[in-house]
């Protein structure tokens, strides 16, 4: 048994630390509840009794060893680390921290509020896990019909069909369920399409869906506001063209394209070299729409459009790939200002 005591005799002699934790595990190992020296006197009615009160004695000499080791090494800690606090020079200046910036699509979709705002648009949002009726069946896609395909969509579940937005004219309807003419709203939101990532097209990306309706709305009202928009958007210089377009919730619908701002109309990688981009369908909400919120074609007529965010983005701040958008890689994104 004393080659025992001995071992930890020159163990406890030995030790030393210069870490709080590593002192406490010190401390433990010998006197916890479980430890060492706590074991021992826990079991001393077991030793022999002539041999007892010398054991006892040793086992005590142990533990003193190990309390005031204990003792002198907090001691010597606790001064090296108040040294070090009066060495430390307060007025040093602090590291500078990384500081933020708004995301660019956050800075252009606040400008499109704006510009829409000044004409009596609201904002009005909906969800992002939509059901069939919201972003299909409503909006006149007949089931089993094509035009389904022209959106790929993400399933949650099938039957009854769950799913992820693919467009934000799924919040025109909620609007419509929501409320009569007149009606004029713009609605922000991300999209979802199981589309192949490249630079030019992503899986997720940002629309701003627009609808007004009232008495004796026109294609020449829609195509007047858009107008106006792009102007407002990308400044006076910049062209508007409407070409023929199908969509299953309006008619007639059109895909109106602005004058490139990148290459001035020239012709780029972005424009495709053809000198215009194409920013976002537009159409006159079709009667069958219409007629499926409860709301009388012969009375009211309106116009949509459904705009994509990072298009305009990109042209505004002339980035050329889409990706950059939701890689939140900081150096990318500290390059923004608000415009
Ligand atoms: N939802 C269409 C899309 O995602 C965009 C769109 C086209 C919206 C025409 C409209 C519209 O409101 O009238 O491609």
């Amino acid at each position: 048994m004393s080659e025992k005591l001995d071992q930890f005799k020159q163990e406890i002699e030995a030790f030393t630390s210069s870490s709080m934790e590593e002192l406490e595990r010190f401390r433990l190992k010998y006197l916890g509840k479980k430890g060492e020296l706590t074991v021992l006197f826990d079991n001393i009615r077991n030793i022999p009794a002539e041999e007892r009160k010398t054991f006892g004695q040793n086992v005590n000499i142990l533990k003193n060893m190990v309390l005031s080791k204990v003792e002198n090494l907090k001691s010597q800690i606790e001064s090296k680390y108040t040294q070090q606090v009066d060495e430390m020079d307060i007025s040093c200046p602090a590291n500078s921290m990384e500081i933020g910036a708004r995301h660019p699509i956050s800075v252009v979709t606040k400008k499109i509020y704006d510009v829409f705002s000044k004409i009596g648009f609201t904002v009005a949002e909906g969800p992002e896990i939509e059901d069939d009726w919201h972003v299909f069946s409503a909006l006149n896609f007949p089931p089993e019909h094509p035009a389904r395909d022209m959106q790929d969509t993400f399933f949650v579940e099938k039957d009854p069909d769950v799913l992820l937005r693919t467009h934000t004219s799924s919040i025109q309807v909620r609007v419509m369920e929501a409320s009569q003419p007149p009606i004029r709203v713009i609605c922000p939101g991300r999209v979802f399409r199981n589309e192949i990532v490249t630079a030019r097209s992503h899986c997720i990306f940002h629309q701003i869906e627009g609808l007004y309706i009232d008495k004796n709305v026109s294609f020449a009202d829609m195509k007047q506001t858009l107008l106006y928009f792009a102007k407002e958007m990308f400044g006076n210089h910049i062209n508007i063209r409407l070409r023929p377009s199908y969509f299953p919730f309006t008619e007639p619908s059109a895909e109106m394209d602005i004058s490139c701002d990148i290459c001035g109309g020239k012709g780029c990688n972005l424009c495709k070299y053809s000198g215009w981009v194409e920013i976002l369908g537009c159409g006159m909400v079709d009667p069958n729409v219409l007629k499926n919120m409860n709301i009388d074609p012969n009375v009211y007529s309106g116009f949509a459009f459904g705009l994509g965010v990072e298009r305009i983005t990109q042209q505004l701040y002339k980035t050329k790939d889409i990706r950059l958008f939701f890689e939140n890689d900081i150096r990318f994104l500290k390059q923004f200002e608000a415009i």
